[in-house]
């Protein structure tokens, strides 16, 4: 049935001679010249954790069998890892798995008639097979067998098949002439190879891409020697990632730090996705894909042309350059890309680039590099010369950023630059040239940029029908005539600025640019800048009585928090931000005034800032009755909060986490969402604090310790904790749990009942399954409650920590299903918890399990 070769029947022979089979122990991970693995048998992992054997592929009407790698732990063969034959099923049972002696030690399946249908590669080793020889399944789902009991003569790892499993390697491996890549299964009931691929792709730079066919759909970015330029996060993780980029060998791989946690990299050849799976509650959840968004598919703008998400439209052309063809454009048609505004001039070295210049982009994923020229030994001065002495380079960086900070080695790219995407931390500087004189324009024009706008009283627009009602007349019309005036300001712009990170569009500068700013002359400039209220350090030094320690009211996720009195009475509280990790005075100011637009009765109000030298601390309204935490988990204090009191406060939280979500121009993520961080005034209206400052901290990328700040465990979602995914929805899921707390009085960190071995969420959903929900509530309030009011807010939350974010609700949907009464509020689903309940403590080292890092973890100065 299949055309046989004159060495597989030399094979047969052997492994017939071999067979004077005895039964397969049933606790044996390996097979050697002795044993077979016949028909169903399987074999264990020494752990338990993979099992090795022959299965059908659900749907596989024919009887094909394969023989897999699944997870032991999980019923039947149902996640398959790795299949050895996918290109050639037995369609004979029973199916054996033999170790053949020929030309070294190899693996062989035969089928029912002895037929060989399959044999392992060549052994990468040349030792001479001995009668210790054994094929091996491993803890790590790895199948090794060695020629003599320790020589790896192959291995599966070599050969993935659609997953990658912790510690294997996608890449290639010069020296043993072994290219890895997963491609995706043919169909659910079909492991032969399908058309999608995920893989390395050598030239220039490294970079990973997931193709369809020859279709490139998604790349990781570049490799730049610190982190894949196209997921800039991802270095933040539980997941542990690493790229080798050597002359032996290039290649990614991962690890995972809680070896209990299961988790796999699979290509998913239906959605034509890369995807990462983590068991979590018994079930596959993949919280991290890609492509994930618009921007992620692969040159999406075209030629020069970078894509945002969070703007309108999505793609722009990079400073300097124009879409080509302005009617496509305008229809959303970006496949034709930019051109050049002007012309590069295109002059000799000697004369210092002869009008052409370069203009600084950092806040990006790296264009394309694999056609890139990469230059080992260049520095960026080297490099510039280089770039400026070719008259086709149109941009240069440095490829070592190793440590963070650009060492020896640049690229330059002589090709159209593509695929690159805003993002809204620093990435790496990337080196525009342009024409001089699109330079002078694009300094001009961020100059102006952010120059205050005279006398013009700046107020956002609040895009809800309740923020609505609320604005008088007489306001509403003076906000139509700013904006209009602000719109066209900006649409001058427009043809030669893309619009800002924050997608605000006049707020913000957009890049980073590398001039030589005179502090000076910023200083003064924001000075006279009406929406940001500068304060001398004087002033906050006489108010806080010299950061008095008995004026110190609390330590938050960004540093310590004093009170003060200004000078007129009025009480401030005075934030301290913790010097590490801290922007220029630019971008701060630019964060600033973001933040200090960004008003709502659930807010608290930002009233100014102070910078001196490296100092920069934020001003906020005081709240008397500080911090929500402070009453709910008090033992005195939590009985003054009677469910009325304490469902306003939900409500007022849940606003004003849909005002920094949906309504405000600017999209802000709170990421650190929590009791602590949920402030009430004298009337007992909660407000939220800390916004938008994870922003600023954001922007640094070369202190992990900004990320340790980030996130306080026990509110983290899932998808936050393990792979450094946060989203709206991890916002939402905080905002859950808080929910909980608020009810319960009791903290979700920490909280735990012994007799059942549950969580917080755990209980929450147990008692919601047994229709005991109201048994959660807090046995030290007093007075009466509305029944059916603490169910909807028990149900809504248990939506809100869902497992998968995209079944959590939206906060405008949270706020009208807490609002009222007659809402329909759908069946929550079994609550996400995070993993890692033992390994918290142990790992705080790592920072992101830490239990109580936001606070310890910051003032380190
Ligand atoms: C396999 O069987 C032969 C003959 O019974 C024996 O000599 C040899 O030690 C066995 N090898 C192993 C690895 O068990
Ligand atoms: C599979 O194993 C079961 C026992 O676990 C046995 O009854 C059955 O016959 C086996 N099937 C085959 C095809 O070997
Ligand atoms: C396959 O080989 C084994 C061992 O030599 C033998 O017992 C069995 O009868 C053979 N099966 C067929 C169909 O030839
Ligand atoms: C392998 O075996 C052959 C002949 O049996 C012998 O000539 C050769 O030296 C052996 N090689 C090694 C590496 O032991
Ligand atoms: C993936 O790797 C295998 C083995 O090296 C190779 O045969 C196959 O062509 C590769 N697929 C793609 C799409 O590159
Ligand atoms: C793979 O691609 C070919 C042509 O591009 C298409 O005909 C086929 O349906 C695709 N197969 C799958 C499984 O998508
Ligand atoms: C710019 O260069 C392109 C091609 O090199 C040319 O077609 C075009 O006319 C030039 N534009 C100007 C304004 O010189
Ligand atoms: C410019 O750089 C490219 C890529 O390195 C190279 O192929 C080309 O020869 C260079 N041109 C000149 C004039 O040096
Ligand atoms: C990267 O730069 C550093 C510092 O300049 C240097 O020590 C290191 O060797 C460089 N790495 C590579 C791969 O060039």
């Amino acid at each position: 049935m299949r055309a046989r070769t004159l060495s597989s029947h030399l094979l047969l022979i052997l492994v017939a001679a071999a067979a004077f089979i005895t039964p397969l122990a049933s606790t044996t991970d390996t097979i050697d010249r002795n044993t077979t693995l016949t028909g169903n048998q399987t074999i264990l992992s020494a752990g338990g954790v993979y099992a090795l054997g022959f299965f059908t592929p659900d749907g596989a009407t024919d009887g094909r069998t394969y023989l897999g790698i699944w997870y032991a732990s999980i019923p039947g063969p149902t996640t398959v890892v790795w299949v050895a034959n996918r290109h050639d099923p037995v369609l004979n049972p029973p199916a054996s798995l033999h170790l053949s002696a020929s030309a070294g030690a190899r693996l062989v399946i035969l089928d029912g008639n002895n037929d060989t249908v399959w044999t392992s590669a060549s052994p990468t080793t040349s030792g001479n097979i001995t009668a210790s020889a054994a094929a091996q399944i491993l803890d790590t789902g790895n199948l090794v067998l060695t020629s003599d009991g320790h020589t790896v003569a192959w291995q599966s790892f070599d050969y993935p098949t659609d997953t990658l499993l912790p510690g294997m390697k996608l890449g290639v491996d010069i020296k043993a002439g072994i290219t890895r890549n997963i491609t995706s299964w043919q169909s659910p009931s079909d492991p032969s190879p399908g058309n999608v691929t995920f893989k390395l792709v050598i030239g220039g730079l490294p970079q990973f891409f997931l193709f369809r066919g020859t279709e490139r759909i998604y790349t990781s970015g570049a490799w730049n020697g610190d982190i894949l330029t196209g997921v800039p996060y991802l270095k933040a993780q539980a997941f542990t990632f690493q790229v080798v980029y050597s002359a032996d060998e290039t290649y990614y791989s991962y690890s995972i730090r809680d070896p209990s946690l299961l988790s796999r990299l699979v290509v998913d050849g239906a959605a034509t996705q890369l995807k990462r799976f983590s068991l979590n509650n018994g079930a596959w959840s993949s919280f991290w894909y890609y492509p994930t968004d618009q921007c992620d598919f692969y040159a999406k703008c075209g030629a020069f042309g970078f894509c945002d998400p969070d703007s309108s439209p999505i793609c722009s052309c990079l400073p300097g350059f124009v879409p080509r063809s302005p009617d496509q454009w305008g229809q959303h048609d970006w496949s034709g890309g930019c051109v050049r505004n002007t012309n590069l001039t295109c002059g000799d070295v000697g004369g210092g680039g002869g009008g052409d210049g370069f203009w600084v982009v950092n806040r990006m994923k790296l264009p394309e590099a694999t056609d890139a020229t990469v230059y080992a030994g260049m520095t960026l001065d080297q490099c510039r010369l280089a770039c400026l002495g070719n008259c086709s380079c149109g941009a240069y960086a440095s490829a070592n950023m190793s440590g963070g900070a650009a060492g020896v080695g640049c690229v330059l790219w002589t090709v159209d630059l593509l695929d690159m995407r805003q993002y809204p931390i620093v990435v790496q500087d990337v080196y525009l040239r342009l024409a001089q004189s699109d330079i002078d324009a694009l300094k001009t024009a961020s100059d102006n940029h952010q120059r205050p706008h005279k006398g013009t009283l700046i107020i956002i627009v609040v895009a809800t029908i309740s923020g609505a009602l609320l604005l008088l007349g007489a306001l509403g019309c003076c906000i139509l005539l700013t904006k209009k005036r602000r719109k066209r300001e900006s649409d001058d712009m427009a043809a030669s600025l893309p619009p800002s990170t924050s997608g605000g569009g006049d707020d913000v500068l957009p890049f980073r640019v590398r001039k030589h700013p005179d502090l000076d002359e910023e200083w003064r400039s924001a000075e006279k800048d009406v929406d940001l209220p500068l304060f001398d350090l004087e002033v906050i030094l006489a108010a806080t009585n010299d950061f008095a320690l008995n004026n110190k009211i609390g330590e938050g996720g960004f540093g310590p928090v004093y009170m003060g009195k200004l000078e007129d009475e009025q009480e401030i509280a005075v934030k301290r931000l913790s010097r590490r990790s801290m922007q220029g005075v630019v971008e701060f100011k630019n964060e600033v005034k973001l933040i200090a637009k960004l008003q709502h009765r659930n807010l608290v109000r930002l009233l100014g800032c102070c910078i001196d030298e490296d100092e920069r601390m934020l001003l906020y309204e005081y709240m008397h009755n500080q911090s929500l935490d402070t009453f709910i988990f008090d033992e005195g204090k939590r009985r003054l909060l009677r469910w009325q009191k304490r469902f306003d406060i939900i409500l007022g939280i849940a606003r004003g986490l849909q005002y920094l979500h949906e309504d405000s121009r600017f999209r802000i993520i709170h990421r650190d969402l929590k009791a602590s961080n949920v402030l009430l005034d004298r009337n007992m209206v909660p407000k939220i604090s800390d916004f938008g400052i994870a922003r600023m901290f954001g922007g640094d990328q070369t202190t992990e310790y900004t990320k340790k700040v980030i996130g306080t465990y026990g509110y983290m979602s899932p998808e936050y904790a393990m792979d450094g995914v946060f989203s709206m929805k991890s916002d939402i899921y905080s905002f859950g749990v808080m929910v909980l707390e608020i009810i319960t009085g009791k903290r979700n960190r920490g909280f735990y009942e012994v007799e059942l071995d549950l969580n917080l969420l755990r209980y929450s959903w147990m008692l919601w399954k047994e229709g005991r929900s109201v048994d959660l509530l807090d046995e030290a309030m007093e007075g009466s409650f509305n029944y059916s009011e603490v169910l909807r807010c028990i149900q809504v939350a248990l939506l809100c920590v869902e497992v998968q974010p995209r079944n959590r609700p939206l906060m405008s949907s949270v706020v009208m299903m807490l609002a009222s009464e007659n809402a329909t509020v759908p069946e929550p689903n079994e609550p996400g918890v995070n993993i890692g309940k033992n390994t918290s403590d142990t790992e705080s080292s790592h920072g992101l399990t830490s239990n109580s890092l936001t606070i310890t973890a910051i003032d380190a100065r």
